[in-house]
């Protein structure tokens, strides 16, 4: 089966480290976002992808192609006029009435693909969430999804679509989206997929959902980080460095030098990155970045970035009370 996977998008959430990189090539223990997804899909064996790129999408383009050995076409979206847009570029590519399974690029999950690509109908990965106002909603009765709200302003169901989705009749979807742009049918300014899967559910074409518990966000800062801490957890252990301390779980890139350092619990440091008398935990730490002379927490460094603090000298008499910041 085909996945589609859209890619196109700024991640301004995750700037300033989006300003140089696709937000889906941001690593999170110690592999890009995208590269966990693409070993998910092949191991339940989606041997082709659409991939629809935008902004930096030759950065993308060139690591799928260097890392992975399936089929790939790549469809450009010039304006990002939303999710569904997106879908819509890549509508030559499928043939009529083909499924597709499509999965956002900025989405870790941990379900069983297999059987979620042998279901009969068309199905939509969903989970409970806190905060309804920011997702797709999906409410269901008997099994099957009744209607879909995308973004609701009002509270009326806490089940979200997570980004996952298996559509049987893709044919039906293009047309929903082309109904959607024909009449300018926006919400929150944006071509919402969400709004074109509703159309198909009025159209009478049944949709189901399977559960996505292990969901794991990485589209701001702290989630990225907390993804990067859940991820860790499957580690292998890293060989251990002479004079230092590591603190597992950990990723520590094999080219990476740590010299009088404690690394971890949950870091994650990239090829040829530089530690040296610095404590560094919880934190992801990327290619060739230099980190001296720091304790680091909850903290994102990118490439080639050179952080360092500095060492103290101090003559201090009995009873003083000094911090240092
Ligand atoms: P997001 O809504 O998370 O947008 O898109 P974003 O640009 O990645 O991040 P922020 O909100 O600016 O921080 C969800 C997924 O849909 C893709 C994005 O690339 C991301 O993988 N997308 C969204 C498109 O490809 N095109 C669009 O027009 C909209």
């Amino acid at each position: 089966m085909k996945a589609i996977i859209p890619v196109a998008g700024i991640g301004t959430r995750l700037r300033p480290h989006t300003l140089s990189q696709p937000k889906v090539l941001l690593n999170v223990a110690g592999k890009p976002i995208i590269g966990h997804i693409m070993d998910k899909l092949i191991a339940s064996g989606i041997d082709e992808a659409i991939v629809i790129i935008g902004y930096l999408g030759e950065m993308i383009e060139s690591y799928l192609k260097k890392h992975y050995d399936i089929k790939f076409t790549f469809v450009t979206q010039q304006e990002r006029l939303g999710l569904a847009h997106a879908i819509w570029m890549c509508r030559e590519h499928v043939d009529d009435g083909e499924p597709v399974f499509i999965i956002l690029g900025d989405t870790i999950f941990d379900v069983e693909l297999q059987d979620v690509l042998r279901s009969e109908i068309s199905t939509l990965g969903v989970r409970t969430v806190e905060d309804p106002r920011r997702f797709g909603i999906a409410l269901i009765e008997n099994g099957r999804i009744v209607r879909l709200i995308e973004k609701p302003s009002e509270p009326v169901g806490n089940l979200a679509i997570v980004g996952l989705y298996l559509i049987r009749e893709s044919d039906a979807m293009f047309q929903c989206i082309d109904t959607l742009i024909d009449r300018d049918l926006r919400t929150k300014g944006e071509y919402q997929l969400t709004d074109a899967l509703q159309m198909m559910l009025e159209r009478g074409i049944p949709f189901s959902t399977f559960h996505v518990n292990n969901w794991y966000d990485c589209g701001k800062p702290e989630t990225l980080l907390e993804t990067n801490e859940i991820l860790l957890r499957n580690s292998p252990s890293p060989e251990q460095r002479e004079g230092c301390v590591i603190r597992e779980p950990v990723f520590i890139a094999t080219s990476a030098t740590i010299e009088n350092a404690i690394v971890g619990p949950n870091a994650s440091i990239g090829e040829h990155a530089v530690i040296t008398d610095a404590i560094v935990r919880n934190s992801i730490i990327g290619t060739g970045a230099k980190v001296r002379h720091v304790m680091l927490d909850n903290s994102i460094v990118g490439h080639q970035a050179d952080l360092s603090g500095e060492s103290h000298q101090a003559n201090i008499g009995d009873f003083s009370v000094i911090k240092l910041r």
